[in-house]
């Protein structure tokens, strides 16, 4: 329940991000021995990320110091049954790591879902070139692979999933696997220095060309996970909608460039500091024009969260989604709020208003979930968003978050 707020203020703690931490976690699967990854975020993907790992014969613990430690023996069960990958695609994630190590892997092929069909035909093709062969049958996908070989690799398209299945096969392989048109998202870069301090040779992550060259082995180790940028995306789109000031505690300015410099002709005023970014926003948002891309683009993810600011911004904005192009069911919510928002094939032109309407919603995804206490957080009256349970895949603690800063948003049973 979300009731519309006066300007916050204080400071949040940026949690670490869902989208890496749901990678290292597979690449544990590497390394025998008792991994640790520190900034784990507390939501939903993690504890199905964790099911999945116990379900492949390793134990996942949160200590008391909320570090995450996962213990791996000699044995690995090669399944990712399609109750666990039916529930988060990331599950494919295990598909690189379990070839690498036990040469074969079942993995449930993951269906359509609220953006559109989103194949995994790129991490197929990928691993295929290293050596690996599969087969699909009964809605398994069976991998098998005697000793991966490392290749040459040009991915069609900067797939963040085929990049990172890829790297963490490429990373065991017999020799050098080159991935040229790799994507450049900094949780890329977080898994690449996982693997690296865990003894493997990854460079060039972060850059379009990333050079693998395999290792026999790898080992257990310690790690932090990267700041979210979508999580603290959040936060400034929140900041607009609501006006206040607020310091957004271990946020990385240097992942968020385009989107600083987007919010700023938005009229927030934003600056990075030592340790996060200070923003502040009074009166109402200006309209601009953004179109996704992958990194260093803006992120798809955050595209909902930015609608929903330009659903009150003066003027009109256009928003165009290049990544995902069915990921426009939560405009269809926003318009229950009130919002002026008119879908023309991958864009949106989005006619600002003053105020939005209160009113029940749905949540139909993490982001889409978002982007609804965004608008609530600006709208007359009460936004109730029904099966809020999507936020809870990728948000830590947020309503504790949002209340410590003044917002009036409560959870509902
Ligand atoms: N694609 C293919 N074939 C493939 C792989 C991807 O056609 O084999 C297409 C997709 O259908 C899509 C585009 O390529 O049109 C980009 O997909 P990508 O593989 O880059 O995305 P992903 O790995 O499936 C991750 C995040 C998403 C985020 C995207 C883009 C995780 C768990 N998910 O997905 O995050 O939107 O990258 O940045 O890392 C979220 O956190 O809410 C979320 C959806």
């Amino acid at each position: 329940m979300v009731r519309p707020s006066s300007p916050l203020s204080g400071e949040v703690t940026i949690s670490g991000a869902k989208n890496s931490a749901l990678k290292l976690m597979a690449a544990c699967v590497l390394a025998e021995g008792r991994s640790v990854l520190r900034n784990v975020p507390d939501i939903a993907d993690v504890g199905i990320m964790s099911r999945l790992l116990e379900a492949m014969g390793l134990t996942v613990r949160r200590r008391e110091d909320l570090a995450l430690e996962v213990i791996r023996g000699a044995d690995v069960v090669a399944e990712a049954p399609y109750e666990l990958v039916e529930q988060m695609r990331a599950s494919t994630a295990v598909l690189g790591p379990l070839l690498a190590t036990v040469g074969r892997a079942r993995v449930a092929l993951p269906g359509g879902d609220d953006f559109g069909s989103r194949p995994i035909d790129m991490h197929l093709a990928s691993l295929e070139a290293l050596g690996a062969e599969f087969e699909l049958s009964h809605g398994m996908i069976e991998g098998r692979a005697d000793r991966l070989v490392g290749a040459e690799v040009v991915l069609e398209y900067p797939s963040v999933g085929a990049t990172e299945n890829l790297l963490m096969a490429g990373v065991l392989a017999n020799g050098t696997t080159t991935v040229r048109n790799a994507a450049r998202e900094p949780e890329i870069s977080d898994l690449a220095a996982f693997l690296n301090r865990m003894g493997g040779r990854v460079l060039g992550a972060g850059s379009p060309t990333i050079v693998i060259e395999g290792v026999e082995e790898l080992r257990a180790v310690e790690h932090t996970v990267v700041p979210d940028r979508v999580e603290a995306a959040t936060f400034l789109a929140i900041v607009a909608a609501a006006g206040g000031e607020v310091t957004l505690r271990g946020a990385r300015a240097d992942h968020l460039d385009l989107l600083v410099e987007k919010m700023g002709r938005m009229g927030l005023r934003i600056s990075p500091e030592a340790d996060g970014i200070w923003v502040m926003s009074s009166g109402r948002p200006r309209a601009i024009d953004v179109a996704t891309l992958p990194y260093p683009g803006i992120a798809t993810d955050y595209l909902p969260m930015i609608v929903a600011v330009m659903s009150l911004a003066q003027g009109t904005s256009y928003a165009t989604e290049n990544v995902f192009a069915g990921r426009f069911r939560y405009v269809g919510e926003l318009a229950r709020m009130g919002a002026q928002i008119r879908v023309e094939g991958h864009h949106l032109v989005v006619d600002g208003l003053p105020r939005l309407s209160g009113a029940p919603v749905q949540a139909v995804d993490i982001r889409a979930g978002a982007a609804l206490v965004v608008a609530g957080l600006a709208a007359d009256g009460e936004t109730t968003i029904h099966h809020a349970g999507h936020i809870d895949r990728g948000y830590e603690h947020f309503v504790a978050k949002l209340t410590a800063l003044g917002a009036d948003v409560e959870r509902m049973d």
